[in-house]
């Protein structure tokens, strides 16, 4: 393991009085560079991004763009993507540890042997997936598209869902599909509480709960909206409601205060945390300081090699053909 991969991202000294602000915008010039920011990050990051999305949007930006180096201000398996989609680009990220819970609940080798056991199955993977997932995937889906994505395959065709078992669920649910789940899950909407999110309700009646896909099905089911970080946001903006319980990572909240200053967001507080928030902790190592580095010295940078984005790209861009239509 060389120095960079141990630490995650280059550990340089910089000078502290430093406008980071100032110098990103600079180098995003000088280098013709794009910052891509997922609505988990924090607030000063999304503030600086050229782009801000869910992950379909942030894949979609990716995909169509006129810049020579993407900064991707996410976790790995989006940086990923964005690097299978432009591969003549650079792809950087602020830190290479930035990883996910969810991508991590599956192997590649377990999959292999798993997917034996269901034969005429195709396997539809979520996108938060390492690539080597992907690659053994006929089609993609984020958290936005996964319905059309599942209602695109004929009702008597046979499917396995990866990796996460909520949303794969949650799905099931609304198609009356009978998919094959992964026993996956996202560590961050997991810790969601029911019972402090029953008593806020009782606190806040008049508040809306709305929630992300991957939480665990008593809070869907008592939940006013289920959608991807997006759909979310335009939610909150289109509804009536002036108080909401936001049951996904704490970072979009920054926008939905945004879009809606007059409105009230309220976390959704997990089960083991006297913070009332919740915050991945993967989204959360990126730091101004970590982009202008990346920025600076072009690394760390997202490198993959021709055979496996040769492969894991054909489901991803099967996920844009279909959701396109
Ligand atoms: P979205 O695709 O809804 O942005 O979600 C990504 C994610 O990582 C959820 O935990
Ligand atoms: Fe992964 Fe969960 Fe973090 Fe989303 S919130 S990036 S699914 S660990």
């Amino acid at each position: 393991m060389n120095d960079l991969e141990e630490k995650g991202y280059l550990d340089i000294k910089v000078d502290s009085n430093i406008d980071f602000i100032k110098e990103i915008n600079e180098l995003k010039k000088q280098k013709n560079a794009i910052i891509l920011a997922h609505y988990y990050q924090t607030g000063d990051i999304q503030d600086i991004a050229d782009f801000i999305g869910d992950s379909l949007q942030l894949s979609q930006k990716a995909a169509d763009n006129n810049a020579d180096i993407i900064l991707f201000a996410g976790v790995h398996f989006m940086a990923e993507t964005a690097k299978m989609l432009s591969p003549q680009k650079k792809v950087l990220v602020p830190d290479l540890k930035a990883g996910c819970s969810l991508a991590d609940s599956i192997k590649a080798e377990d999959f292999i042997k798993f997917k034996a056991n269901y034969p005429n199955h195709v396997v539809v993977s979520y996108v938060n997936t390492t690539a080597k997932i992907k690659a053994l995937s006929d089609v993609v889906c984020t958290s936005s598209n996964a319905i059309k994505i599942v209602e695109s395959f004929s009702k008597d065709q046979k499917i396995i869902f990866t990796p996460d078992k909520n949303l794969g669920n949650y799905i099931n649910s609304q198609t009356g599909r009978n998919m094959v789940i992964w026993d996956g899950a996202c560590h961050v909407h997991e810790q969601f509480s029911l019972e402090k999110i029953i008593e806020l309700k009782k606190q806040n009646p008049e508040a809306k709960i709305i929630a992300h896909p991957e939480c665990k099905k008593p809070i869907l089911i008592m939940s006013d909206f289920i959608g991807s970080t997006a759909a979310l946001l335009d939610y909150i903006s289109k509804d009536s409601a002036e108080k909401f319980i936001v049951a996904t990572e704490s970072g979009i909240i920054h926008q939905m205060q945004k879009n809606c200053p007059d409105k009230i967001f309220i976390p959704a507080p997990p089960i083991d945390s006297t913070c009332g928030c919740n915050d991945c902790n993967f989204m959360k190592l990126n730091t101004l300081k970590k982009i202008y580095i990346a920025l600076k010295y072009e690394q760390p940078e997202i490198l993959l090699s021709d055979e496996i984005i040769k492969k894991a790209v054909i489901p991803i861009r099967r996920m844009l053909e279909i959701s396109g239509k």
